[in-house]
């Protein structure tokens, strides 16, 4: 009862709400430091019924496909941060990938006998072999910023959803792989740039936090790393390679929306976050304030890189 009220006490102030994360990342980098990798955050399927897992797996699929306009899958695929399952590495396979490879940082607990229905489920559907789990290859303790420095493969897909804004470098991790991308591969991240309910109130609460603080509050346990929209398109321009970044989330607006580029979003979605943005713009941290609406209004976006 007591522990339960501290809590609430303790997410009800920023300043409290710091303190909570700053000891909670310490202990995430110890825990890291002694090889511990193991963590409970990031368990999608645990929360979800069998049909609504199979689901999400396949639109995560088809969002791939769509976003890099292919139909198929080929050759050696890399999915960064699978979390608490392997199947839409397996559909990958299923649709048309070699070979694939699972980069993560951690290693999320999963549950045995979930991902067992989840793969037979996609048996079911797909027809499936049994055997395509046998061709991935599994990277866990190996986060996204060092694997692509380190290994000599070559990628014809580099895929992500969920996950480069808990990166702790995702803007290196995406040079590193650049360099890996074979001739004609594609790189598909779907990013969710808002807090994950790092704080009460408003939305966009995270940003008013001093970058140094931020960054010991979130560096070792994966929290969001408020790299935001404008940090991705300066990126995709600089590496040199075709794609876009487009639009997923708008700030303070629930639900998703396109993804399409900012102007051709609804205005009143439109108007209903730079309204979100202007009623926290004076208590920014002075990075952010620096910044455009438009560019902190953007909650979401995915950014397709491919090489010529
Ligand atoms: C929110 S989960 C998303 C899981 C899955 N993609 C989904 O859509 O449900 C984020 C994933 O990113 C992984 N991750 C966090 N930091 C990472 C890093 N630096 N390198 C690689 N993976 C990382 C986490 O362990 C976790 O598997």
């Amino acid at each position: 009862m007591l522990s339960r009220s501290l809590a609430r006490l303790v997410r009800r102030n920023r300043a409290l709400t710091c303190a909570y994360y700053l000891i909670d990342d310490w202990r995430a980098r110890r825990r890291l430091a002694s090889g511990r990798i193991e963590t409970r955050s990031g368990r999608r399927h645990a929360e979800l019924d069998l049909d609504a897992s199979l689901a999400y797996v396949e639109g995560v699929v088809d969002d791939y496909l769509g976003y890099a306009g292919r139909d198929r899958f080929a050759g050696r695929l890399a999915e960064i941060g699978p979390g608490d399952s392997l199947a839409v590495t397996v559909l990958t396979l299923a649709r048309g990938a070699r070979e694939a490879h699972t980069v993560d940082r951690y290693r999320t607990i999963r549950d045995p006998a979930r991902e067992t229905a989840i793969l037979e489920g996609l048996r079911a559907r797909y027809g499936c072999a049994a055997t395509l789990a046998e061709r991935i290859h599994e990277h866990a303790g190996s986060p996204a910023e060092t694997f692509f420095t380190r290994t000599d493969l070559a990628f014809d897909w580099i895929v992500s959803r969920a996950v480069l804004e808990h990166l702790y470098d995702p803007i290196a991790a995406l040079d590193a792989m650049a360099t890996r991308l074979a001739p004609g591969g594609v790189m598909v991240h779907r990013i969710d740039l808002r807090d994950h309910g790092m704080f009460e109130g408003h939305p966009l609460t995270f940003l008013t936090v001093p970058d140094r603080l931020y960054r010991a509050m979130t560096v070792g346990s994966g929290r969001p790393n408020r790299v935001l929209a404008p940090e991705y398109t300066a990126w995709l321009r600089r590496a040199g390679m075709n794609g876009g970044v487009r639009v997923t989330r708008l700030a303070g607006v629930a639900g998703t929306v396109g993804p399409a580029r900012w102007d051709a979003l609804d205005a009143a979605a439109r108007r209903e976050a730079l309204a979100t943005v202007a009623t926290i713009r004076p208590r920014l941290a002075p990075r952010f304030r620096a910044l455009p609406d438009e560019d902190l209004a953007v909650a979401g976006i995915v950014l397709v890189a491919e090489r010529s």
